[in-house]
């Protein structure tokens, strides 16, 4: 039976990245007998330019109506200086996995022995990073009520027990098939959301016998990451400490380029490269598209078509290993962002079928 994968491209480079990952999925579909049907809508700033709203009626009803979306970025500089806006293309993500119930954000975080050497952090101290963030999505400060006048601004942080269960369920049934340490990371000293996130989580621990629990303020949770990167397995947190510890976890295997994540809830579920619109790069067939294609192998194995996902792993293990990389990657075999497209769908197109 056919899936229908909604595409949403959005801005700057995501429709150059997205491209990619679509004619990896071709591939795919070629190589393990699969049948996808695309249907592509408008988001973020092309969505506010060509319709005046950042997520328009019929982008939210076609996802709706999915079994998965593929999400390129969005985001355009002109919006990035401008605290007046009236509408943002940031809003058309956010009301996105809202309207979606999307309230979890998984970011693996692996590190490619090949690329050690771009991290900024020395080699013998990223050996080993092997991580996946769970970040609550639909709650906390980026949802909270807010106000601004002349003089004074306000974000509410607000938590339920509800929100805070349903992801550390998920966070704790990850851990079981991976090294099986779940950290939360909060601000128990100071915020009354974070003390509510460590009873409920230690509660639910209770469940989890076989799974080690550990807390870390997000504050030193900053500083582990660069110390001691290795250590972390599962990392369970809030909405607005997820957003930054995820981008500062992706650094340390060289390159944001690399890294997919995937939003999961109560609708369809979405697959994104972890990084922005990079405008400056937009067109210019330079951009690493390999994090959009990470994120295709993600909607495969959501999708139960985890021969195909581990397929496009391999390959871009392979890749990275003749040398071959984007300008990003300062690899010996520079590739354009098409080329890559292509040299990863070869590699797809030859992976071995396992029944
Ligand atoms: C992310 C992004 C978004 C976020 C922005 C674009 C609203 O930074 O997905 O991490 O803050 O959640
Ligand atoms: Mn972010």
């Amino acid at each position: 039976m056919s899936k229908k994968i909604a595409v949403l491209p959005g801005d700057g480079i995501g429709p150059e990245v997205t491209e990619q990952a679509l004619k990896v999925l071709k591939a795919v579909s070629s190589r393990f007998d699969l049948s996808f049907e695309y249907h592509f809508a408008d988001v973020g700033a092309i969505a506010i330019d060509k319709h005046g709203d950042p997520l328009p009626e019929a982008t939210l009803q076609l996802c709706l109506d999915s079994d998965a979306i593929l999400f390129g970025a969005i985001g355009h500089p002109k919006y990035d200086n401008d605290p007046s806006a009236p509408v943002r293309p940031e809003q058309g993500l956010l009301r996105l996995r809202k309207s979606l119930g999307l309230f979890a954000n998984i970011r693996p975080v692996t590190l490619y022995p090949t690329l050690a050497h771009l991290s900024p952090l020395k080699p013998e101290k990223v050996e080993g990073v092997d991580m996946v963030v769970y970040r609550e999505l639909t709650g906390g400060i980026y949802f909270g009520e807010k106000g601004r006048n002349q003089h004074e601004a306000f974000d509410h942080c607000v938590y339920t027990a509800v929100e805070i269960a349903r992801i550390a369920h998920l966070a704790f049934e990850a851990a079981r098939k991976r090294r099986k340490q779940v950290t939360l990371v909060d601000k128990a000293n100071v915020l009354e959301t974070s003390r509510l996130w460590r009873s409920v989580v230690q509660e639910i621990a209770v469940n989890y016998p076989d799974i080690t629990l550990d807390w870390m303020y997000v504050d030193n949770a900053a500083m582990q990451l660069i110390q001691n990167p290795a250590h972390f397995d599962v990392v369970l947190t809030e909405n607005m400490f997820g957003d930054i510890l995820s981008d500062e976890a992706s650094v340390l295997v060289g390159s944001l380029g690399m890294l997919p994540s995937s939003s999961v809830g109560a609708h369809t579920a979405l697959f994104e490269p972890i990084h922005g619109s990079y405008p400056q790069a937009a067109g210019k067939n330079i951009a690493n598209p390999i994090a959009a294609i990470l994120s295709a192998a993600m909607l495969l194995d959501h999708l139960h078509y985890s021969a195909a996902a581990t397929s496009i792993r391999e390959a871009v293990r392979e890749t990275l290993e003749a040398g071959f990389g984007t300008s990003d990657l300062e690899a010996a075999q520079l590739l354009g962002c098409s080329e890559m497209g292509d040299h990863i769908s070869e590699l797809v197109l030859k992976a071995a079928v396992v029944a």
